[in-house]
């Protein structure tokens, strides 16, 4: 590892924690993890951004995107490299974030466990097809390698993780969010919709959602795989929001756990919070630290 980025990293551990948290400390060390990121938009960016202002202990070395700029741009930021195929990174690096989309997901991420690579998938809810979780699952056992997934824009999942090894007994996922991010325009009078109310838009259970409206459903996809159950959803249109809001409750014999959060998208054109990519980032540097805190 590039001495100098560890002694950066634990100079800013240093004011909060102690150093044992970081990665770099006495004689044990390690080599920054080299990756490769596809998709080199809105979470690509804040990784790419955070790398070069606080030094992340990671090697952002690959960039592939189907815009070939915007994969050119971060290359350069981060003083990596560009590749035109996702088949170019994946014998030089030891970790793939994939930051696309649920449909290239699904095509790219048995092709880089039959590489043996690990991978940050943040388009999670292609999890939803069952079919296609078994069948990952096995190629990353056969080839020894991991899936992480982060916990993205909610908070709790440490929790319900614990109660999962408990009976569950209902998982419920309300998601809030602006008439236009749901397709919807707002005072839209020949659906008569006011821009002042609140639309129950679904209500049921999450596989009957899938593909009915342009959000992701990878928070109700993650609650689902922690838990092995269905998840309970209703997707609501507020005129009212202009974040993404989650509301979590989670019932079973720990007792019940209800979370939410409500989070700043990182610009007005995206769908993504801020906290989406943070939670990457945590994830990556919680992969070299030596104590894991949170379940
Ligand atoms: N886990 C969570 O909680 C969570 C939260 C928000 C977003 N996400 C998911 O993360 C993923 C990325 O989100 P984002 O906001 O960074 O998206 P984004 O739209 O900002 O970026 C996606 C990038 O992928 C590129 N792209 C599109 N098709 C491609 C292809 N065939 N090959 C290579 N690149 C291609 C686009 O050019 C774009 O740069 C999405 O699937 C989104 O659903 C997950």
């Amino acid at each position: 590892m590039n001495r100098s980025v560890g002694y950066k990293l634990l100079e800013r551990n240093e004011n909060f924690y102690s150093p044992v948290e970081s990665s770099d400390h006495g004689d044990h060390k390690y080599d920054a993890q080299v990756i490769g990121i596809i998709g080199c938009g809105t979470i690509a960016k804040i990784i790419t951004d955070f790398q070069k202002e606080r030094n992340l202990d990671a090697d952002l070395k690959y960039f592939q995107d189907s815009d070939t700029s915007k994969a050119q741009n971060l290359a350069s930021q981060a003083d990596g490299m560009f590749v035109q195929d996702v088949g170019d990174m994946l014998d030089e690096v030891d970790l793939v974030i994939e930051a696309v989309s649920t449909q290239i997901a699904v095509e790219i991420i048995p092709q880089i466990l039959r590489k043996g690579k690990d991978i940050i998938v943040t388009s999670i809810d292609a999890f939803l097809d069952l079919e296609f979780k078994n069948q990952v699952k096995s190629i990353a056992f056969e080839n020894n390698c991991r899936i992480y997934a982060p916990s993205g824009d909610i908070a709790g999942l440490d929790g319900v993780k614990a109660a999962s090894i408990g009976e569950i007994a209902g998982i419920n996922l309300l998601i809030r969010n602006s008439p236009e991010s749901l397709g919807i325009l707002s005072g839209d009078e020949s659906l008569g919709i006011a821009t002042d109310e609140e639309i129950l838009l679904f209500e049921g259970k999450t596989q009957d959602a899938v593909g009915k409206f342009p959000i992701n459903l990878n928070i109700a996809a993650v609650l689902s795989i922690i838990t092995n159950k269905e998840v309970d959803l209703k997707i609501i249109a507020d005129p009212r929001v202009n974040h993404s809001y989650h509301e979590i409750r989670v019932t079973g014999d720990f007792g019940e756990l209800e979370t939410i959060t409500q989070n700043t998208n990182w610009a007005t054109d995206t769908k993504t919070s801020v906290l989406t990519a943070y939670s990457v980032i945590k994830l990556l540097e919680n992969l070299n630290n030596n104590i894991k805190i949170g379940t």
